[in-house]
């Protein structure tokens, strides 16, 4: 399958709450995106696949909230909705293999979320999504990537690992529906030349296995 990476919209948060829910059955509350896509601090992106589609979504987008002349002003100048994916996509109905995002907090970006479809694993699209948030993530300036991950995730975690995340603590019982450990990933600077060369190598290893390249992320 060809895929490709961009920003979240609201039009996507049926598609990306039910690979949530497929992903994550047992957290409680589910996540909401909705409430995700309001938040300053989180950044959100989609893969999609480039040939398939499916039907308009049926839940409707909900009006932005007013802001004062100034916050607006300010937002225009930084083209901050179309960066936070506030501004109504061109196609509504393209076919969401996966989702991935983050908190910038500082200089620290927290990935809250890696989702693949069920029957779209090991096709190289964690991995496209993965590269895609360092690179969101480096651009946004922050210095380190950070995760929790639960103990028994060897997937994510050997994911997390190819990418140079190591372990750097340990929160016992950390998951609230049957309190497994949650084992705290970093990775080094991400601004360091070791750093962006290793990426650089692995992306292209990537994009030779799979043959996607990956642009910018789009919004
Ligand atoms: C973790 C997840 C996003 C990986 O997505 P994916 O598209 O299947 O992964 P990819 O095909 O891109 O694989 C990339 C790397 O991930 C690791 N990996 C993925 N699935 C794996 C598995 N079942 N066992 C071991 N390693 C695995 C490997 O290191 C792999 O690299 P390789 O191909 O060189 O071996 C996916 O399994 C998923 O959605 N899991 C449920 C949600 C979740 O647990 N998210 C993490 C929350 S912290």
């Amino acid at each position: 399958m060809r895929c490709y990476v961009r920003l979240m919209h609201r039009d996507d948060i049926l598609q990306v709450t039910e690979i949530d829910r497929e992903a994550f059955p047992t957290l409680w509350p589910p996540a909401n995106y909705q409430h995700e896509l309001n938040n300053r601090l989180a950044h959100y992106i989609v893969a999609c696949d480039e040939e398939k589609r499916v039907g308009a979504p049926s839940v409707k987008a909900i009006p932005e909230k007013r802001h004062s002349g100034l916050v607006s002003r300010v937002r225009r100048l930084f083209n901050y909705d179309r960066f936070l994916g506030n501004e109504p996509p061109s196609s509504a109905r393209e076919y969401i293999v996966g989702f991935a995002g983050f908190w910038i907090m500082a200089d620290e970006a927290h990935i809250t979320n890696i989702a693949v479809r069920n029957i779209h694993r090991r096709q190289g699209i964690g991995e496209l999504l993965l590269i895609a948030l360092v690179e969101l993530a480096a651009k946004l300036d922050a210095r380190i990537i950070t995760l929790e991950v639960r103990a028994s995730n060897i997937a994510a975690q050997s994911l997390y690992s190819k990418y140079g995340f190591t372990q750097v603590g340990l929160r016992r019982g950390y998951y609230t529906d049957d309190k497994e450990d949650g084992v705290i990933m970093s990775t080094p600077d991400i601004s360091a030349a070791t750093f962006q060369a290793c990426l650089r190598q692995l992306k292209q290893a990537h994009s030779k296995k799979w043959g996607i390249a990956l642009c910018e992320v789009a919004s």
